[in-house]
């Protein structure tokens, strides 16, 4: 048994029992252009035409991917219950949608122009692994473009929702708190160059963007409760949290019923270089 099989025992067993929870949170979320984040990321890959969606979910990127005529799709991931709901999809029909794990892709070298990866890349342990096997499939000057967490904007309902699981956590037996999940480098973009320079790309270009999820209280509630941090605790202590969240958030909510509510991501794009990496002692790079 790996490190790692903890961690991706609990993800596999916390997406069969909710196979859609990310893009049920996080799908109608706004940047402020009007864009989710999902379609932010399909557009950085614009006329890509092989795209790998790395830790796909169950395929609301992929099945953006697919509005772009002639493209083919894969999809990777560690549930088989998220990857069922993906190929229900019409749009994915054609697209080779696989069970597995980011640290060994069942793809031949030179197999992709692009990846894309939508909040899961900062779950994935061994992450130079990820990186040297996300680099094989690419082809030279490929493009890897994720999405990354990046905590609360500040002053409204997720920063308070955050504060209230932090307690709920810490009162909960330790039976009923999650294994730490990823490599933390993944979440800034001096940590992701350390972990993507030595596979062979170049610096990333590095965006955080605010994404809105305001709605209703039981809107955003069912946005925050998607968190991963909620699946083992018991139905009590989710009750009690829930009724917390939503006196904890009276005050900000507007006449009409409106909670502000907002998330960031960190947007990442890194090119492969041309040339292979060496395979002796990486040179320090500089950035521009
Ligand atoms: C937060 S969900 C995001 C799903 C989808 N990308 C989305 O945004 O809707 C993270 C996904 O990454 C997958 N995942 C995490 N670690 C993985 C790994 N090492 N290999 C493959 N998939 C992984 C999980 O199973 C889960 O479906």
């Amino acid at each position: 048994m790996t490190t790692t099989a903890p961690q991706e025992a609990f993800l596999q067993a916390f997406h069969a029992e909710y196979p859609a929870v990310t893009t049920e949170a996080f799908g109608r979320g706004r940047a402020p252009d009007g864009r989710s984040s999902y379609e932010i990321l399909c557009d950085r890959v614009a006329g890509s035409t092989r795209v790998l969606d790395l830790g796909c979910g169950d395929g609301l990127l992929l099945e953006l991917l697919a509005r772009e005529p002639g493209r083919q799709l894969a999809g990777l991931d560690l549930s088989s219950h998220s990857l069922a709901l993906a190929r229900r999809r019409p749009a994915l029909s054609e697209a080779k949608l696989e069970v597995g794990r980011a640290q060994e892709l069942p793809f031949a070298d030179d197999s992709f122009d692009a990846c894309v990866s939508h909040l899961a890349l900062m779950l994935m342990s061994e992450i130079e692994q990820v990186a040297a096997e996300v680099a094989r499939v690419l082809s030279p000057g490929g493009v890897l473009a994720c999405a990354v967490g990046g905590g609360a904007v500040g002053g409204e309902a997720y920063e308070r929702f955050l504060t209230l699981l932090r307690r709920t956590i810490e009162e909960a037996p330790v039976s009923q708190r999650i294994p730490a999940l990823g490599d933390r480098r993944t979440r800034s973009r001096e940590g992701l160059d350390e972990v993507l320079g030595p596979a062979g790309f170049a610096p990333v270009d590095w965006e955080t963007v605010p994404v809105d999820l305001s709605g209703t209280v039981e809107q955003v509630w069912a946005a925050v409760s998607g968190l991963y941090d909620l699946g083992p605790l018991d139905h009590a202590a989710v009750e009690r949290l829930r009724k917390a969240f939503f006196a904890e958030v009276r005050d900000i909510t507007t006449p009409d019923g409106h909670v502000p509510c907002a998330f960031r991501i960190r947007l990442a794009t890194a090119r492969l270089r041309q040339a292979a990496p060496s395979t002796g002692p990486v040179p320090p790079r500089s950035r521009a």
